[in-house]
């Protein structure tokens, strides 16, 4: 058997000791030594913790035969979330599930494992909630299972070992901050122990070609607990998020090894659990109501479809010598380099106002293709005159004030027309080739022109 030992490294620069300290010996730096486990190998024992992920003896291949035929994908039961996954779950990948505690990643890894589970054996580990609580809830919410099994086990040893006879496809493990490992003294959810705990889970996933969700809490300061470090033994980084009062979330990754992340998924917690959005722009826009001053709607990209979201911006005497500039869900710098724009290119001048800008529902537009709509609501609040009715603006401003086309024109024009509106302000550039039926587009190359159409 394997001794179990444990030492400190320090994170700074790698010096070793077999007991805690607040300052490194070596290099003096404070508050740097965690506990890692030191497991020594005894003679002949073939240990699967050195043999790295394949699980079985590494080889050189050529690339060009390279077996590519082994990498097919799983649908997860929910299409918003295979699309964020960039196509469905791949076998011995290790998904990270982030989000605030309450927003729903357990549920939406319930709805998704029933759903797999018609299909293929999966397991559900929690660490947080009793096997009563997770079947009850899976009851409530009417979910159809097929083979699905329930663990409640905090230690990552035991998972491991009943995953191993249960061989399920797919894995849950509910959340990384409960689960510890044996090999380590401290208390679970710290650095160490999640780290550890997460390597173990991650080699297991990987020799086994099981799929493995992790759910990670995430701390007030937006960051997984583990500094981290969890992000980068995982494949995928998901972050679920939306407003808690809200009923709004939204899925998107942060990073992803086998497919884009600028993908967003969208769900509505409801009382029968969540319900995937396929049609965002209709629930971003229902919102909408009459027109108002310091409102616009543009037509934005996100991943591979487009999304009517609205924008509004607010725009106030100042009584500071600094005026305010804030900005939600829109990019902080782009505010100010916008209204720079504005005066020097549309003579309208924005020094002694307040302004702030805001995204409605909580989505974040950080495509420049929002700039002319933003500039379009933050001359509708200054002249306090709503925008004309059904109206969608979308195109990058340059510093000279120059309109910009901006990718996927068409696409954005026909979400705009499917979703009832009657005009648009566009740059020149992204003028359709064809008039679009019941859209009256104008195209416009300079802001001046803009402004002039307002
Ligand atoms: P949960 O998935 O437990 O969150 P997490 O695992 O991220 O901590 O979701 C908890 C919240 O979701 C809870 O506060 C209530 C709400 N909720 C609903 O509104 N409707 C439902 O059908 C379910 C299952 C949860
Ligand atoms: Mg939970």
């Amino acid at each position: 058997m394997a001794k179990v030992k444990t030492t400190y490294v320090c994170q700074e620069c790698g010096s070793e000791t077999p007991q805690w300290a607040g300052q490194c010996g070596q290099c003096k730096a404070w508050n740097s030594m965690v506990e890692q486990a030191n497991v020594k190998q005894s003679k002949g024992e073939k240990s699967s913790r050195f043999t790295g992920y394949a699980g079985e003896q590494s080889k050189v291949v050529q690339m060009d035969k390279v077996d590519l035929s082994e990498v097919p994908r799983m649908g997860s039961g929910m299409s918003e979330l295979d699309r964020v996954l960039g196509g469905g779950l791949v076998p011995g990948s290790v998904v990270l599930m982030g989000g605030d505690p309450g927003i729903g990643k357990s549920t939406i890894l319930l709805q998704s494992l029933c759903g797999i589970s018609k299909d293929m054996p999966v397991l559900y580990v929690t660490g947080e909630e009793s096997m009563q609580q997770v079947t009850m809830r899976a009851q409530r919410l009417g979910l159809e299972t097929g083979d699905f099994s329930l663990l409640t086990e905090t230690q990552v040893e035991q998972i491991t070992t009943q995953a191993l006879m249960q061989k399920p496809k797919v894995m849950v493990v509910d959340s990384i901050q409960t689960i510890y490992t044996e090999m380590l003294q401290s208390a679970p959810g710290g650095v160490a122990q999640v780290r550890e705990s997460a390597a173990q889970l991650v080699r297991f996933a990987k020799q086994t070609g099981t799929t493995l969700f992790v759910v990670g809490h995430v701390t007030k300061d937006g960051a997984l607990a583990g500094p981290r470090v969890l992000e980068h033994m995982v494949d995928a980084v998901l972050y679920f998020e939306g407003e808690r009062d809200g009923r709004l979330r939204l899925l998107r990754a942060v990073k992803n090894r086998f497919g884009a992340v600028n993908e967003l998924g969208v769900f509505a917690m409801t009382d029968e659990g969540l319900k995937q959005v396929k049609n965002p722009s209709a629930i971003f826009l229902s919102k909408y109501t009459d027109p108002v001053a310091g409102s616009a709607i543009v037509s934005t990209w996100e991943g591979t479809r487009p999304m009517l979201v609205e924008i509004q911006a607010l725009v106030d005497t100042s009584h500071a010598p600094q005026p305010k500039r804030v900005a939600v869900g829109l990019d902080h710098q782009r505010i100010a380099m916008l209204l720079a724009v504005l005066n020097r290119h549309g003579g309208v001048a924005t020094f002694d106002q307040d302004v702030f800008a805001n995204v409605v529902g909580g989505v974040r537009v950080m495509e420049t293709s929002s700039d002319l709509a933003l500039i379009a609501a933050i001359i509708s609040s200054l002249r306090n005159r709503p925008l004309e009715e059904h109206l969608v603006i979308f195109g990058e401003v340059g510093l000279a004030g120059e309109v910009r086309p901006v990718p996927n024109g068409q696409e954005r024009l026909k979400e705009a027309e499917k979703h009832g509106f009657k005009k648009a302000i566009v740059p020149k550039g992204n003028l359709p080739s064809k008039p679009i039926n019941g859209l009256e587009i104008h195209g416009v190359s300079r802001l001046q022109e803009m402004i002039n159409l307002l």
